[in-house]
């Protein structure tokens, strides 16, 4: 560690416990080895296309500040190896957690890593500010999650980003039903009870409202992601109206989704349902609202936010008007193509290995597979089009065709060369 501040932060009994908590359970499960994010960032276009995400109209930036904030075991190491030419700060209240992230730190040689042993109600004592402030599965702990993000907010650069994911609500209920089940029962972190626990689990019947979390969620049987789900102190859940009260509350506007597909009426089920155009009529917010109750088994919401005093649209891709033209597609990591059992009229399915809902799929006609094909990382859409040898009618039926491979999570774009179409009245 190059520095330990210890919290003498807010002494509260809440945070206190938490703090030992993670002491005791470090989470995520410690790792030692880092190879293969080492290998998969060593893909320039995967930096770009999660720099894009973020900030689809800027060029990237030369020396970021990142923090992570709660950084857990392994996360800031992470960052800081996918990153090398960024100065990653990050702070955590388990010591536990700070000294595996200090084995990898080692390890990897990351000396553009800095570990603080700190709370994020302190986290203006480091007398610093970022250009992204990573903070995922912390705030949810917190006994006063406002606080804390009003404290990132704070350290935040008024052009940066905040990379975020709390707790989903109703996709939690069953987490929620076990989580009273060990009170009840005074289950505790030990080895013995923990045992106990996951024997208990697995006996459960498939109806169960957790018994679709235990199959989706890869790591559920680890006695430490086992212990953060149903023996943590201190969790809330949020729909999304309730996140996007608590980002307008706290100086803070909505960005993105980091997944957008499984939010938007405009994909999959919901799409094709009796209700889609009344979906479509609502304003974006409600429609997310309704498509996450439609869904039903979300269990964290993963997204991006920006300071409300932003200067600039934050996330401008727009298909109206004329600036979609510059874009520069990148294909996200994550995306394959499958050539085989199509649907009729496809030549090719795309999918997104990051989604959890299996009708996220996104159908592929010969047409659209040649503009797929000329997607390279380099040309603008325009370019595509006339690489492909679009007429009128072709560049329409192209445009939808790009505006659904990005509402998929196909691709993001690079939108650093489009001039911004002039904001509504
Ligand atoms: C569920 S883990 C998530 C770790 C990491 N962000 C990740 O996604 O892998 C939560 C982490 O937040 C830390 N934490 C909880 N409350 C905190 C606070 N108020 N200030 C700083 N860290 C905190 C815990 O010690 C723990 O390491």
């Amino acid at each position: 560690m190059t520095r330990s501040d210890l919290c003498e932060g807010p002494a509260t009994s809440a945070l206190q416990e938490v703090r030992d908590f993670y002491e005791k359970m470090p989470y995520p499960a410690p790792v030692d080895n880092l190879d293969r994010e080492r290998d998969l960032y060593a893909n320039p276009q995967r930096r770009r296309a999660q720099f894009h995400l973020t900030w689809p109209n800027e060029r990237p930036r030369a020396n970021q500040e990142i923090l992570v904030a709660g950084c857990g075991t392994s996360q800031a190491a992470r960052y800081a190896l996918r990153e090398p030419d960024a100065r990653v700060t990050a702070i955590d209240v388990s010591k536990t957690s700070l000294r595996h992230t200090l084995d990898l730190q080692r390890k990897y040689n990351l000396n553009n890593l800095e570990l603080h042993h700190l709370p994020i109600e302190d986290v203006r004592k480091l007398a610093r500010s970022f250009d992204l402030v990573v903070c995922t599965g912390v705030l949810h702990h917190m006994p006063d999650p406002d606080h804390g993000l009003r404290a990132l907010r704070d350290v935040l650069r008024p052009q940066g980003a905040m990379r975020l994911m709390v707790y989903a609500r109703y996709g939690r209920a069953g987490v929620y039903m076990m989580q009273e089940y060990c009170r009840l029962l005074g289950i505790r972190a030990s080895e013995d009870d923990l045992r106990g626990l996951a024997a208990v689990l697995a006996a459960l019947s498939a109806d169960h409202p957790i018994s679709g979390v235990l199959r989706r969620a890869k790591d559920f049987r680890q006695p430490e992601a086992m212990a953060d789900a149903l023996l943590h102190p201190q969790d809330r859940a949020y729909s999304v109206p309730v996140l996007y009260a608590w980002l307008d509350r706290c100086g803070m506007s909505f960005g993105r989704w980091i997944e957008q597909a499984p939010y938007l009426a405009q994909c999959g089920m919901v799409a094709r349902s009796p209700h889609a155009a009344r979906l479509a009529s609502l304003p974006s917010r409600l429609q997310h609202a309704a498509v996450e109750i439609f869904r039903g088994t979300m269990v964290s919401h993963d997204f991006i936010a920006y300071r409300d005093d932003r200067s600039e649209v934050s996330q401008p891709i727009t298909f109206a008007g004329d600036s979609w033209r510059d874009y520069i597609p990148i294909a996200l990591p994550g995306t394959v193509c499958v050539r085989e059992r199509l649907p009729p009229g496809s030549v090719a399915v795309l999918i997104n290995r990051s989604h959890k809902f299996t009708d996220l799929v996104c159908t592929v006609d010969s047409f659209e597979d040649r503009l797929l094909g000329a997607i390279d990382g380099n040309r603008t859409l325009a370019e595509i089009l006339q690489f492909t040898a679009q007429d009128g009618d072709g560049d329409c039926r192209a445009l939808r065709f790009f505006e659904r491979l990005w509402q998929y999570d196909q691709v993001v774009f690079d939108a650093s060369r489009a001039v911004a179409e002039p904001s509504g009245p």
